[in-house]
């Protein structure tokens, strides 16, 4: 007799590496649409499915655990960053959360950096100029930029993809500052150069700053008017984590008052952004649509990941990257 494949649900078209083992070992019905399916549709997809694949712009909360019903086995997210997905729900129902670390670290933080270069060195505007019309002649004072080499970049979370930015930093002589909830006890800067201090002195003293920190109570609109007030009128904001993590109306003021020179942001609050939000109305930000981990390598790598998760989840074998291992430890998940 065939064995039943097991059933799941693929909320998006992924690259072809991911997508072709998920078709032979599972029974696959994939999102067909470039945009997400909403959540009650979502919702309307999940009842009897044994595995979800699903995707940053997946809101997978317990209502929905619950409407797929007690043979769902796995969810496995396709990004390294898990917010979307109700976490502790999932433990309590011991179903295992995957996730893609690791692979997408350096196609991220060389993101970081094009976007901390794009804005100091004015490279949008630059295009837009030139595609204008408006190169007439080599203006001495024309698009003048900041210089990144020697200034100072402070990292906000000092995990893979912060360190990874680091050592591009090094290579540019710039000093660097980070601040992570894991500080080393013998503040000695490390192999970068790199130096741990508190968020305060950190944006006091940065020409740049960096996001790399995940999204939780903690630093949910972390970058607030307040936290805008200490930094410097030059510095410049570079966001390639997650949008919440800046309280958007105090952006558009830091920026539009001057309290700030400029933003790149590849990630925003809410996303996608608004047509009408103020912040498009600047000409001091650059705006980019998620895309940071987006080279064909590393999404290609993702997909992979993501499925092997899958896959393991619904042969009941340990996630290869587990967001809540202790779903493995029984007593933990008993009660
Ligand atoms: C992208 O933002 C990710 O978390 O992988």
């Amino acid at each position: 007799m065939p064995m039943t494949k097991p059933k799941v649900f693929v909320t998006r078209q992924i690259p072809e590496e991911g997508a072709r083992l998920i078709r032979e070992f599972c029974q696959a019905e994939f999102w067909p649409e470039n945009l997400p399916p909403d959540y009650e549709t979502l919702k309307s997809k999940v009842p009897g499915l044994d595995g979800l694949l699903c995707l940053l712009t997946d809101t997978i909360d317990s209502s929905l655990m619950e409407a797929a019903g007690p043979g769902l086995k796995v969810i496995s997210n396709h990004a390294v960053g898990y917010d979307n997905i109700d976490v502790p729900a999932a433990t309590q129902r011991g179903i295992p959360v995957g996730n893609t670390p690791g692979i997408l670290t350096d196609t991220t933080a060389d993101f970081a950096f094009a976007l901390l270069l794009g804005a100091a060195r004015r490279l949008v505007e630059g295009d837009q100029f030139t595609r204008a019309g408006k190169w007439k002649t080599w203006d001495p004072m024309g698009m003048l930029g900041v210089d990144i080499h020697q200034a100072t970049l402070g990292i906000v979370g000092y995990g893979r993809i912060g360190q990874a930015v680091a050592r591009r930093a090094a290579g540019f002589e710039m000093q660097i500052l980070y601040v992570d909830p894991a500080c080393p006890q013998e503040n000695e800067p490390d192999e970068n150069g790199a130096i741990c201090v508190d968020l305060e002195t950190l944006v006091a003293r940065s020409d740049f700053i960096t996001i790399h920190t995940p999204l939780n109570e903690a630093t949910y609109h972390l970058f607030d008017r307040e936290l805008f007030s200490k930094m410097k009128p030059s510095a410049i904001l570079v966001n390639t984590a997650r949008g919440p993590i800046i309280d958007p109306d105090a952006l558009y003021w830091a920026l539009s008052e001057g309290v700030i020179a400029h933003a790149a942001l590849d990630v925003t609050d809410p996303e996608p952004i608004p047509e009408a939000s103020p912040l498009l109305t600047l000409n001091n930000i650059i705006i980019t649509p998620h895309i940071a981990s987006a080279s064909q390598a590393t999404r290609g790598k993702m997909a992979l990941y993501a499925a092997h998760n899958l896959i393991a989840g619904l042969k009941g074998e340990r996630l290869p990257y587990c967001v809540n291992p202790v779903v493995y430890d029984s007593d933990k998940t008993s009660n």
